[in-house]
């Protein structure tokens, strides 16, 4: 009988979070109704490597790594001794700093469509200047999106589009309370991998759709020749095309999932994995485009930080010193080689399926309503065993075949229980939580 760690700290503060901070975290992703609630743990207490440690002192395998902003592993050594150098320095300074210009050299190096960059402190602010800067450049309003592309009021318009009275949002799971209703009629969402659709929208939308930003990836590559048919379709209507690697960057390639496929956007948004966690986010550019930021209003005092600068230089330089590309190929596919081994041990088909930077658990079920279920299952079982998932893992470069051989384990146990959940009709008595919550629906899988 597997014994399930003790989260009661966990919970207490969660209980306590609800008196102060309204929705209880900052990002909805860390909430507990993402994971198994009640049986995953929500606050951390330390993180290093591939662990992590809750505030009960369970360690847990972390598959989560910050929801993507931990490429390297927890507290990475060298990261880490190039923060504290530069914090002896000084974190930011009144001048500027010559590692603005170090490191704007090195993602013109990394990523082919960068020729300029701007700076800020994470992806969606990232997103919201790209969105400037392409409404400025050709002095059109609209935009056309494929895909998560953060908070800001440009982007959440795009939930004025469909009457939830009528149908769902786009982006199920948000409503736009709050956003200007001004707005309304400015962004509209496309469907990931039909070009008709989007060549329809940009044919109603003909001179004045200022870009399209789309994820060009996130958990499989894309369908061959679409994002070339993008680019293309973008270019016949004068657009400009922005990539949002937030999420799909520097795992896959270091320049990018643009990189892989060899197809260049006119700009793109990178943050997360970029900087190991720090805070960072950039924007980079083809010249023609970016140098119109210049004569725009786009300015904050601590864009100039230089914690993620030397972060974000530094893990950069590390993921090519330790050969990532090549590393994260050899986790994903052991990870992937492993899970299916114990998916037909335990009695079940299926597959980790998927990139192998993001391999995702699917098994074949006999009726596909029963998925939330199984998720769940999975979730709060592998919690149970010390392992701290989703569905789906993301591996850092801290993983090693110990931390694979423990969670393939891990998981055959939680596969077990799901075979019987389902052979027995007993998946609500196994279910110890609630359903987990998916935070929005998403357009790019
Ligand atoms: C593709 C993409 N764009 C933008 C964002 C927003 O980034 P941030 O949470 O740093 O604002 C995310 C975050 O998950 C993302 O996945």
């Amino acid at each position: 009988m597997t014994h399930t760690p003790d989260v009661s700290r966990s919970y207490a503060l969660y209980r306590r979070a609800a008196e102060l901070i309204p929705g209880r975290t900052q990002l909805i992703s860390r909430r507990a109704d993402q994971f198994a609630a009640g049986i995953s743990p929500v606050y951390a207490q330390r993180a290093k490597g591939s662990r992590f440690v809750d505030v009960d002192e369970n360690e847990y395998i972390d598959w989560v790594n910050a929801v993507g902003a931990v490429i390297l592993g927890h507290a990475d050594p060298v990261v880490d001794a190039a923060v504290k150098e530069q914090i002896d320095r000084g974190s930011i300074y009144t001048l500027n700093s010559p590692l603005e210009i170090e490191l704007a050299e090195e993602l013109a190096a990394a990523v082919p469509s960068a020729e300029m960059v701007r700076y800020t402190k994470g992806g969606g602010e990232a997103c919201a200047v790209a969105a400037r800067i392409a409404r400025g450049v050709t002095g059109r309003d609209k935009i056309l999106i494929c895909g998560y592309h953060g908070w800001y009021d440009w982007y959440q318009a795009a939930n004025f589009g469909v009457d939830p009275e009528s149908g769902e949002y786009p982006f199920a799971g948000i409503e736009p309370t709050g956003v200007p209703r001004v707005l309304a009629g400015t962004v509209f969402p496309f469907p990931y991998g039909d070009l008709d659709v989007l060549a329809r929208l940009l044919d109603d939308h003909a001179g004045e759709a200022a870009a399209v930003m789309m994820e060009p990836a996130r958990t499989q590559l894309p369908p061959p020749g679409y994002l070339e048919g993008v680019k293309k379709l973008v270019e016949q209507h004068d657009g400009i095309l922005i990539f949002d690697e937030v999420s799909c960057g520097w795992r896959l390639r270091i320049g990018g999932v643009q990189q892989a496929v060899g197809v260049t956007p006119h700009m793109t948004v990178v943050a997360k994995a970029m900087s190991n966690g720090y805070p960072m986010g950039a924007v980079v550019g083809q010249r023609a485009v970016m140098e119109a930021a210049g004569r725009m209003f786009i300015s904050s005092s601590y864009w100039s930080d230089n914690i993620g600068l030397a972060a974000s230089l530094t893990t950069i330089r590390e993921l090519k010193r330790r050969e990532s590309e090549r590393r994260f190929q050899e986790i994903g596919e052991s990870l992937r080689a492993g899970v299916d081994q114990a998916i037909a041990a335990a009695g079940l088909t299926g597959s980790l399926i998927g990139l192998h930077t993001n391999p995702t658990l699917h098994l074949t079920l006999p009726d596909e309503s029963l998925r939330p279920k199984v998720n769940t299952l999975f979730v709060q079982e592998m919690a149970r065993r010390g392992v701290h998932c989703y569905a789906s893992f993301k591996a850092t470069l801290a993983h090693t075949p110990l931390d694979i051989e423990e969670t393939v384990e891990a998981a055959f146990g939680a596969l077990q229980v799901i075979r019987q959940g389902l052979e027995d009709d007993s998946l609500d008595a196994l279910l110890l939580c609630d359903l987990k919550k998916e935070p929005f629906r998403r357009l790019v899988r």
